[in-house]
């Protein structure tokens, strides 16, 4: 084993998964760009930047999928994940992401805004009745907002959308980079569970149009712009894609004023400082960690010479670590001088719902604050182990200090 597969190795322990940094930090000191087998580490800012911005490094598709992982097809999770708009390469690309453009314009977003306003209140209300014991944050907030906000768009009835939220965890294993073979059963079960429920929904839709994206995307698909399978791939990935990382996001801000109360204070008092701590909160802790690219052709990297068709993994949470773009980087420092962070990926692929989730927690941040002034930590936080995505299994919390 080399010194940088050693680092590697560490970094998929649980406990560097309940930690990842110092170990980005030692595989980064090594080799910002470093092979593991046939596949390429990327820890450096600079690597990760031209990296996701140039349109000559592809996502894995279903071309790659075909060679790399035949059967795919047969496994319902992978078959309508790869399918969707994230693993698509132009032409379909580009088609597929024009069919959402509309969902993200300015009149929806008004109205999620107007949606996201009055549904943080009702949330912070029902925790002050959860109390006088300590909440969890996840259960209570950061997953409830996103799930709201997903099922508005998309029309799904208030009823199902919390049942959503372990089911689309579940599939999302198909994106971890190593799933044991439990997390694969569980994976298959909730792809079945959510194809079932899509269908139906997508049939009900045909029968009775609404004003929602599955509409849209039901009558694009009738219209022969996007196939049975891409419009299944497409509306489970948005759900999926929508809640969990915005939930991520509230989680990890969330504990980060906790464990810095003169920026709490600070965010309490000056309405204009939640954008500062938005971004710093993408930065130090990014709800996806990691996001791979393909190489077309063989080329150079930092000096480092990568084969054609390889696999690069940018490692997001190492980038934003990177000393050499971020003087002491591992303080959360909302006042830092703001950069590019690359938490919603880059080039053509960026997230297409970056600018929803930067609101919905810029909203819910202060009014969680200004609610619970003496919001505390109460017990210690629990962090799923997962690589790909840097979020709490549970965040409990005090109201009243
Ligand atoms: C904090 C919250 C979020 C984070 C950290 C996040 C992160 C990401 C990342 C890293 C990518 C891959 C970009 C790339 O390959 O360059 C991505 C793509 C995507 N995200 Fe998000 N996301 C968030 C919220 C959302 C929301 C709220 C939605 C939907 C409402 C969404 C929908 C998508 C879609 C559809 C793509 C694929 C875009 C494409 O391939 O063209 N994301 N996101």
């Amino acid at each position: 084993m080399t010194a940088s597969e050693e680092v590697l190795a560490r970094l998929m322990s649980p406990e560097g998964l309940a930690d990842p940094y110092p170990h980005y930090h030692a595989l980064r000191t090594l080799a910002p760009v470093c092979q593991a087998g046939n596949v390429y580490f990327l820890s450096g800012y600079d690597a990760c930047r031209e990296v996701l911005a140039d349109p000559r490094f592809r996502v894995q598709d279903p071309a790659w999928y075909d060679v790399k992982l035949p059967g795919w097809r047969d496994c319902t999770a992978t078959r309508l994940m790869y399918q969707s708009v994230q693993s698509r390469n132009d032409p379909d690309h580009s088609r597929l992401r024009r069919l959402l453009a509309g969902a993200f314009s300015p009149r929806p977003m008004a109205a999620y805004r107007a949606l996201i306003e009055r549904v943080v209140p009702r949330l912070l209300d029902r925790m002050a009745d959860a109390g006088p014991g300590p909440v969890d944050l996840m259960t209570q907030l950061a997953y409830p907002l996103p799930t709201a906000v997903m099922g508005e768009m998309l029309g799904v009835p208030e009823a199902d959308r919390e049942r959503f939220r372990d089911l689309g965890t579940d599939f999302f294993k198909v994106m971890d980079m190593y799933a044991d073979s439990s997390a694969t059963e569980r994976m298959e079960a909730a792809a079945a569970a959510m194809l079932d429920y899509w269908t139906a929904m997508i049939e009900d839709r045909r029968r009775a149009p609404r004003d929602d994206l599955t509409t849209a995307l039901t009558q694009a698909s009738d219209a022969g712009l996007l196939s049975a399978d891409e419009l299944l791939g497409v509306a489970i990935f948005l759900f999926s894609a929508g809640y969990g990382t915005t939930a991520a996001l509230v989680g990890n801000a969330t504990e980060q004023l906790l464990a810095s109360p003169a920026e709490a204070d600070r965010l309490r008092r000056d309405d204009d400082y939640v954008g500062a701590v938005v971004e710093e909160s993408l930065r130090h802790e990014p709800p996806s960690q990691v996001v791979p690219r393909m190489t077309g052709d063989s080329t150079v990297l930092r000096g480092v010479p990568i084969p054609a068709a390889t696999l690069l993994v940018c490692l997001v949470g190492a980038a934003q670590r990177d000393p050499g773009q971020y003087p002491d980087p591992d303080r959360f420092l909302p006042s830092r001088p703001g950069g590019r962070v690359l938490s919603f990926g880059g080039g053509v692929h960026f997230c297409i719902g970056a600018a929803l989730s930067r609101m919905e927690a810029a909203v819910v941040l202060p009014m969680l604050f200004r609610r619970f002034p003496r919001l505390a930590l109460a017990g210690t936080p629990e962090r799923r182990l997962a690589l790909r995505m840097r979020m709490h299994a549970s965040l409990p919390v005090s109201l009243r200090g």
